[in-house]
């Protein structure tokens, strides 16, 4: 719980679980990793069946999961896609009996799941399997159905999850999404010399958040930004590319969490008809970082303020490095500088700690909010921080 905020935890005792597993992330991510990591910078997924004649055999991937876990599978595809250059679909698990999925002896169907007993999450899986794609759960809970159902597991190890709202999971699973997009590229024999520069920055990923979270202004600026909300029923969250599953993400955690009606939106969408709604009444939070900001982001922001929306922005520039934003920007929330690739992973804790506080400034049961359809059971995974357990099944061999 190093660097948690004085005034984060309530007055009646120990903080809410949903805060504690924020905290959490860092460990859960370190443990996660851990298992992967072998000397040499190899990754150790690489044994039967994730061998790389198996993975070369690859040519399409399919990754699916409900909620906060289908959020963690389209990180997914900016990797698979750009690293190991397979098409890859990204589908919420409710939606798989809805069309005719597209899978065969040649997809990779991926399940995302922290409990393994999503209902939608195994119909997909199992949907996938009847076609003939070989099937890997990415899964939190080593024991349950999903893990029984596939053909292989990859474990996150981010222990324990008491709060409903899921947190240290989703990064933990973003991770292990990541490192398969790399391990992909490696049986492709992409990336050779990029190699070890992408495994040491994706190596360096729980310090790079335990740094967010420590960050002096980072929770003061959640809380500020927090109260500033609490005054609105309604905001929009803004990205482009791999940072948009954070903006969903961010917008499903300040429904749930604070039951502040919020839209995770695509920037260059969001001049196509929902800048409507722009103005005084509906704060936008922007993520604007400035080797991914555009002329499109920038043209936007400044016609948003012109309609008077309060602008708050996500940024690693800060309002002194820049001045043009920052004559418009209400609020500025300072991230420390990561690598791209890295960023979403990082990107979206400030946004768990704005649901959080809200939720918390607006007196919600933040750690019961009511808002998921999943049992109590299953919540409480084997491994991770404090809680370490054999791989039961999984066909990782640390
Ligand atoms: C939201 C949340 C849910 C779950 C979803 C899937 O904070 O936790 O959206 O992510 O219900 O659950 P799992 O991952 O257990 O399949």
């Amino acid at each position: 719980m190093d660097g948690m905020a004085n005034n984060a935890a309530p007055k009646n005792g120990d903080p809410p679980f949903f805060l504690k597993e924020i905290y959490e992330q860092p460990s859960a991510l370190a443990y996660t990793l851990a298992q992967f990591l072998g000397h040499n910078f190899q990754l150790k997924m690489n044994r039967p069946p994730l061998d790389d004649q198996s993975l070369r055999q690859v040519k399409k991937a399919y990754i699916t999961a409900c909620g906060t876990s289908y959020h963690a599978a389209m990180t997914a595809r900016y990797l698979i896609e750009e690293l190991a250059q397979i098409p890859t679909v990204v589908e919420p698990a409710s939606e798989c009996g809805c069309h005719h999925m597209l899978v065969d002896e040649s997809t990779l169907a991926v399940a995302v799941s922290q409990s393994g007993r999503s209902p939608d999450t195994l119909a997909a899986l199992d949907l996938a399997r009847s076609r003939g794609a070989f099937t890997l759960a990415v899964v939190n809970e080593s024991d349950s159905p999903l893990t029984e159902a596939a053909m292989g597991t990859l474990l996150t190890l981010a222990g324990k999850v008491q709060s409903k709202a899921s947190t240290k999971a989703f990064t933990s699973q973003s991770l292990v999404l990541a490192l398969l997009g790399l391990r992909l590229a490696q049986s492709r024999n992409l990336l050779r010399k990029e190699w070890r520069q992408e495994i040491e920055s994706f190596s360096r990923i729980p310090e790079m958040i335990r740094e967010a979270l420590g960050k002096r202004e980072l929770e003061p600026k959640a809380i500020e930004v927090a109260q500033f909300l609490n005054g609105y029923s309604q905001a929009f969250i803004l990205a482009r590319g791999h940072l948009l599953p954070m903006a969903l993400e961010g917008a499903l955690k300040l429904k749930e969490v604070a039951r502040l009606h919020a839209e995770g939106y695509l920037a260059g969408e969001f001049g196509h008809g929902p800048l409507a709604m722009a103005g005084p009444q509906a704060p936008i939070i922007m993520f604007s970082f400035s080797d991914e900001r555009d002329a499109t982001c920038l043209a936007l922001a400044f016609e948003l303020k012109a309609r008077g929306a309060p602008l708050i922005l996500i940024t690693e520039d800060g309002p002194k490095k820049d001045q043009a934003l920052a004559s418009i920007a209400d609020i500025f929330l300072p991230l420390p500088q990561v690598p791209s690739r890295l960023r979403p992973m990082v990107a979206v804790i400030p946004l768990q700690l704005i649901a959080y506080h809200l939720g918390h400034v607006r007196g919600l049961d933040v750690d019961h909010p009511g808002g998921t359809l999943q049992p109590d059971v299953g919540r409480q995974a084997e491994g991770g921080p404090g809680l370490r357990k054999g791989n039961n099944g999984s066909m990782i061999h640390p």
